[in-house]
């Protein structure tokens, strides 16, 4: 039986990271495809040259252009630029959606089966645009945010109780970006909700860390982004998908009525499996709950309406 396939498109921190996971699990072959000459080619025969002391078969190439692509099972959109000294978060905004709709038209055309998954932020924008451009099914067009954000605020909680991460859960929905919820009351460690585990100013205050948890890592780093936990979080992703583990994960779906919300990309909880979003898991929210999910609903439509017709 042959490998699976997997493009990452965009050979930056994020891919060339997702890349070196998805190749070294042995999960896939893997093509790398980037805009910078040279660039995919040199990160794919380095990974190809670890190859052998990692230990795996899988096939990792580079290119600048789409033919190499065809037929991938999954398609993982990483290409953008990040924001400038002087830029505006709605320059950002149109810039990335002119990168992202014209990788994906390309790369729908050569794997017209493949499961899209979007990074390239501000993220629950970018998923309408690679939804138009690429014409496929919302099942087969999903963005990876909840993963991340849920990912950290298990790292805050797991630090906070000096507990085991894998016995920590943390539920975040809404959009990627400052309106995200973090839903403490079905955030648990070893089943038991972390309200009843620490006070609710610590709670909230973990909650606001987990907000500001790309921008805390920014900060730090002074150049860049983060990108070993988001290249972590599309590994999760991936791996539920081609294996068809119909793992519960977090991630940007378009919404048709569920959560109240319709005909906008937001994080909710998914089962992932061979055929994409499965499923959307839905819950009763509180009616605080309910009110900071349309906020966040609300600052994803503010930003798709800015995008071109
Ligand atoms: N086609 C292909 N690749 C492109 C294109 C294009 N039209 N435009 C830009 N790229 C490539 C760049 O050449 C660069 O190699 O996308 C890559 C982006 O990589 P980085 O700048 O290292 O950014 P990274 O940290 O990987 O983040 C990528 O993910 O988490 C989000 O906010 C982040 O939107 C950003 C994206």
């Amino acid at each position: 039986m042959p490998r699976n396939k997997v493009t990452v498109i965009g050979a930056g921190n994020v891919g060339a990271t997702a890349a070196q996971r998805i190749a070294e699990a042995g999960l896939a072959d893997v093509v790398l495809v980037d805009i910078v000459e040279g660039l995919p080619q040199g990160k794919g025969l380095d990974l190809a040259e670890a190859a052998p002391v990692v230990g795996h078969d899988a096939r990792i190439t580079g290119a600048n252009d789409y033919a190499a692509t065809a037929g991938s099972d999954i398609v993982v959109v990483t290409s953008g630029l990040a924001r400038q000294p002087g830029m505006s978060r709605d320059d950002l905004l149109l810039k990335n959606a002119g990168i992202v709709r014209s990788v994906v038209q390309q790369a729908a055309k050569h794997s017209p089966k493949a499961i899209l998954i979007v990074v390239t932020n501000p993220l629950d924008a970018m998923c309408h645009v690679a939804m138009t451009a690429s014409g496929f099914p919302r099942q087969r067009v999903i963005g990876m945010a909840g993963v991340l954000d849920s990912a950290r605020f298990r790292t805050f909680i797991a630090q906070e109780l000096g507990v085991s991460v894998e016995d920590t859960h943390a539920f975040v929905l809404g959009g990627h970006g400052d309106t995200m919820v973090p839903l403490a009351r079905y955030s648990t460690v070893a089943g038991i909700p972390i309200t009843e585990l620490m006070s609710a100013e610590r709670v909230a205050a973990l909650e606001d860390r987990t907000r500001n948890g790309g921008a805390e890592v920014v900060a730090l780093l002074k150049t860049g982004s983060a990108y070993y936990a988001p290249a972590a979080a599309v590994f999760e992703m991936v791996e539920s998908i081609l294996l068809d583990r119909k793992r519960v994960l977090p991630c940007a779906v378009l919404l048709k009525g569920e959560y109240r919300t319709k005909g906008l990309f937001v994080g909710v909880p998914v089962v992932l499996g061979a055929k994409g979003m499965e499923r959307i898991v839905e819950i009763k929210l509180t009616t605080t709950e309910q009110a900071a999910f349309d906020r966040s609903a609300g600052a994803v439509r503010e930003l798709v309406e800015k995008l071109p017709a």
